[in-house]
């Protein structure tokens, strides 16, 4: 075990007493050292470290597994399969391209074409990884949906998304999506990993076998401005945003994969991320395939003791997980860790939601290394703020900007929000709080809210796409995290939008009206609380609580409310809003702030 060189400089970060971790890397980092980087880094370097396609085409899939092909890496294992029932599967390079194109050929048969978009609703699988892969080869566009998702935020999603093709289990697609097949016109063929597919759905293995006597297709001729995914994210108020990427992605995937999570070729590398999720997409597929890395993923659920034997008999070298998983880690305690033989445990990294110093610290005395923090949005696509290796950890910050990102944080207006007059911006000073916001041109930008451009357009002003978040900048250019501008909820990494939860209790009959919001939580960060207001004459009771609880979890699944209090007076805005600051300032007993504009109800 490794207990060096936590060697503070005298410098006392703004967050308090916590030294700055000066760690040296345990293999020479291949961003070299940052500030060089920084100095000398432009996109068009990076997209010379991707390999070379035929005119000006891009292709994900290409860069993810054929190029490893075409270097002759084919037989190097891609992805290893863990699964606390099933046996340790592997796929190599090799085989992963050709199940890739093969999937493809499959949707070539079943008609769906390039830009046409594919959704999965799938444990974390090898079909999983071949229906991501193959869409993308196929020119088409890949939306992961997360398999928690209850039936509600999974036909939302797919109709807000025109999906043309879904893949996904027998169970799911009984309890979430059959009913709902008729409100669906544009999926026209749904997959499902069983032999006994169900009416309206064709097996996974009919629909390879169908593809069966078709040629290998090539991969598609994608240019980098041509869409390649699509995320579900969700915001404060209206329907889930679905924003998209181009292939030219895959440029800054690779690049942040290299820069800060340090991926060489030898590696193995468990990301722990659902890839229904950005993350598990980004840095659970994409990046880590474009390094020619082995990527390990685990269809468990989270237990401590199997994840440190994961990370000790697969010899993981980088571990990317969420702040959620580490504080669930140390509550079992650094003993634990130290019982398992780590040494080959190189890079500890973190994203998702505040990582408390103490987590940071913890991580020295569990893993003999600091845990290095990320910071980054589903619309950016990739890490664009982050502690590097080789660069000094200040506990509690986030670290500093990627090279080739540029950050600033702006002043804010009476709503919390940057504030933009006649197109110009006011920057805040060293370690004023305001809105995090970068400055536009990387190549994982998102290109669009779908078929939501005001909404789009509103997320730019003055030169700046504007975070959402709030934070500060030291006199040293490290980032520190305050919080959100707006009202989503954080909960185990995962963003919720209120207003879906809000919209979906209001289904019920006995409910007239909800506010949702984020309760701080040790573990999670945040649980969703819902207080709810019932309709005229019914009576709040233990019996209609559990019964509202189960019906959130039935409809909605992981967003549902974990906390529901009933309350006949929410607060509005005098344009009638319920107003969820104000119920989140109550709930922590803090001042309620400017009221002016509350109405309560009589
Ligand atoms: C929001 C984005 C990060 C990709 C996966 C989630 C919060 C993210 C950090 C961090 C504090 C963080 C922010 C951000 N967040 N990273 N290191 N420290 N907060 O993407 O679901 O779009 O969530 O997650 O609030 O805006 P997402």
């Amino acid at each position: 075990m490794n207990t060096t060189t936590t060697s503070s400089t005298g410098r006392t970060t703004p967050s308090g007493d916590y030294p700055v971790l000066n760690h040296p890397p345990a293999r020479p980092p291949l961003i070299g050292d940052h500030a060089e980087r920084t100095r000398t880094f432009t996109w068009d370097e990076a997209r010379g470290w991707l390999a070379a396609e035929p005119g000006e085409r891009l292709n994900i899939a290409y860069q993810a597994v054929q190029r490893q092909v075409d270097a002759g890496r084919g037989s190097a294992v891609a992805v290893r399969f863990l699964d606390r029932t099933a046996p340790r599967t592997e796929l190599t390079y090799a085989e992963l391209a050709d199940a890739a194109a093969g999937f493809a050929a499959v949707l070539t048969g079943l008609g769906v074409g390039p830009g046409d978009r594919v959704c999965t609703l799938l444990p974390r699988s090898p079909e999983l990884f071949v229906a991501a892969l193959g869409t993308l080869w196929n020119g088409s566009v890949y939306c992961p949906l997360f398999p928690a998702f209850g039936p509600g935020p999974v036909r939302q999603r797919l109709d807000l998304g025109h999906v043309r093709l879904l893949v996904t289990d027998r169970a799911s697609y009984e309890r979430k999506v059959a009913e709902a097949r008729d409100d669906l016109p544009h999926l026209s063929a749904v997959v499902v990993l069983e032999d006994d597919a169900p009416p309206g759905t064709v097996s996974w293995r009919d629909a390879q076998t169908r593809a069966e006597g078709l040629p290998r297709p090539p991969v598609a001729e994608t240019g980098p401005e041509d869409p390649a995914l699509l995320h579900f994210t969700s915001g404060t108020t209206g329907r889930p945003k679905g924003a998209v990427h181009v292939h030219e992605a895959v440029v800054a995937h690779h690049a942040t994969a290299r820069m800060v999570l340090d991926l060489h070729e030898d590696d193995v590398y468990w990301c722990t991320a659902d890839p229904g999720w950005v993350t598990g997409t980004s840095y659970g597929i994409i990046g880590p395939l474009t390094c020619g890395v082995t990527v390990v993923t685990d269809a468990a659920d989270f237990d401590a003791r199997r994840w440190y034997s994961v990370l000790q008999d697969e010899q993981v070298t980088v571990f990317y997980t969420a702040p959620t998983a580490l504080r669930m880690l140390m509550r079992s305690g650094a003993d634990l860790a130290r019982a398992h033989d780590l040494s080959r445990l190189r890079h500890v990294v973190s994203v998702g939601e505040p990582l408390n110093p103490e987590a940071v610290m913890w991580g020295t005395e569990a893993f003999g290394r600091p845990i290095h923090d990320t910071w980054w949005q589903t619309e950016t696509g990739a890490i664009m703020i982050s502690n590097v290796p080789g660069m000094p950890v200040r506990p509690g910050s986030m670290g500093r900007p990627v090279p080739g990102v540029e950050v600033a944080v702006l002043a804010r207006g009476d709503d919390g929000r940057a504030l933009v007059r006649d197109g110009e911006v006011q920057r805040c000073g060293p370690d004023e709080v305001g809105e995090l916001a970068l400055r536009p041109g990387w190549p994982s930008m998102f290109r669009a809210y779908l078929d939501q451009p005001e909404r789009y357009a509103a997320a730019f002003s003055g030169g700046w796409y504007l975070s959402g978040d709030l934070a500060r900048v030291d006199a040293d250019g490290y980032v520190w995290f305050v919080g959100r501008a707006d009202d989503v909820i954080k909960s185990a990494g995962h963003l919720i939008g209120p207003f879906e939860v809000e919209s979906t209790l209001m289904e019920h009959p006995s409910v007239s009206e909800v506010g949702v919001i984020g309760k701080p939580d040790p573990l999670a960060g945040e649980i969703v609380k819902a207080f709810v207001t019932l309709a005229p004459g019914v009576e709040p009771s233990e019996a209609l609580r559990r019964e509202l609880i189960v019906f959130g979890r039935h409809r909605l699944g992981s967003v549902a409310p974990r906390e529901i209090a009933f309350d006949p007076h929410l607060p509005h805005t005098r344009s009638g809003k319920v107003m969820r600051r104000l119920l989140k300032a109550r709930e922590l007993g803090l001042p309620e702030g400017d009221t002016s504009t509350v109405e309560e109800t009589p």
